[in-house]
């Protein structure tokens, strides 16, 4: 309690950043008893850490201006949101491996889908306020994109020749199989959506709903291309892997047609400033 009373919101100067510490005095020094609430880390005296929440508020009356802070500390919920966290994670990496059990070819595709895409989503929303729940979002999304899959039978998952017409139309269904599989699974992004869009495209020649430009989400647009990207640059059971070179000629040729201009522009960068799928 002694080393809390001797503390003032310089203290916490530490463990914020500063461009986000200024951000926050910025924000009350702009009104009357404005109030702030945010998490950081506090030291103790033995140099241990522990995560505290912080209720700041600059407080103005005669006896003049005056920081009050209330300091919460949020160990034990940080380590309960953590458990969730990581119970979710497992969920999702499962799910995300056993459909791609089904299909050596594509063994792995879902998770270079995920890196490209949060890759290119970091990019577009390094300014962003909700940028990290987006990034989030997309690399969710991007690990489940082809959970559809599941209702396609395996011989023509695995087929070593180009499907004919039918077989095509099964497969194109595992758009809105995923949906159907998502919809009902919470998620606090709209997974099961982002999932149903990935495969329109911006002049409509997409499905399984033809929709057209900006009514295709942000997400859905960004794992577009990432799965371009991707299933270019491997091996197919029909074909071998055209390489990098040809996938990302692919998405400039049809930048603005089929593909977001800004996404496109986006993943070129990653790929210029060295972006290497993990294996
Ligand atoms: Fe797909």
């Amino acid at each position: 309690m002694d080393e809390l009373k001797e503390m003032t919101p310089l203290d916490l100067k530490k463990e914020t950043s500063p461009a986000e510490f200024k951000k926050i005095i910025d924000y009350l020094k702009k009104g009357e008893n404005r109030s702030v609430v945010f998490e950081t880390v506090h030291t103790r005296k033995n140099g241990s850490k522990y995560p505290v929440e912080v209720r700041l508020q600059l407080h103005d009356d005669n006896m003049g201006k005056v920081f009050v802070a209330v300091i919460v500390d949020i160990t034990e919920r940080k380590k309960a949101e953590d458990s969730v966290r990581r119970s979710l994670e497992s969920l999702i990496k499962t799910l995300s491996v056993l459909v791609e059990s089904r299909d050596p070819y594509t063994y792995g595709h879902q998770k270079r889908v995920s890196e490209l895409a949060t890759a290119i989503a970091a990019r577009l929303f390094a300014d962003d306020t909700q940028g990290k729940d987006k990034i989030e979002s997309v690399r969710v999304a991007a690990l489940l994109h082809d959970i559809g899959k599941n209702a396609v039978p395996t011989e023509i998952l695995t087929k070593p020749i180009q499907l004919n017409k039918i077989e095509f139309e099964l497969v194109r269904e595992h758009a809105r199989q995923g949906y159907e599989i998502l919809k009902d699974v919470y998620f606090p992004w709209p997974i099961a959506e982002i999932v149903r869009q990935h495969h329109e495209r911006l002049d409509g020649s997409g499905y399984p709903d033809k929709l057209t430009g900006d009514s295709i989400c942000l997400e859905a647009r960004i794992i577009a291309v990432a799965d371009v990207v991707e299933a270019m640059s491997s091996h197919r059971p029909y074909r071998a892997a055209l390489g990098i070179d040809a996938a990302l000629e692919e998405i400039r040729k049809n930048a603005g047609r089929l593909y977001d201009t800004t996404i496109v522009k986006a993943c070129l960068e990653v790929f210029k400033e060295g972006f290497e799928f993990s294996d």
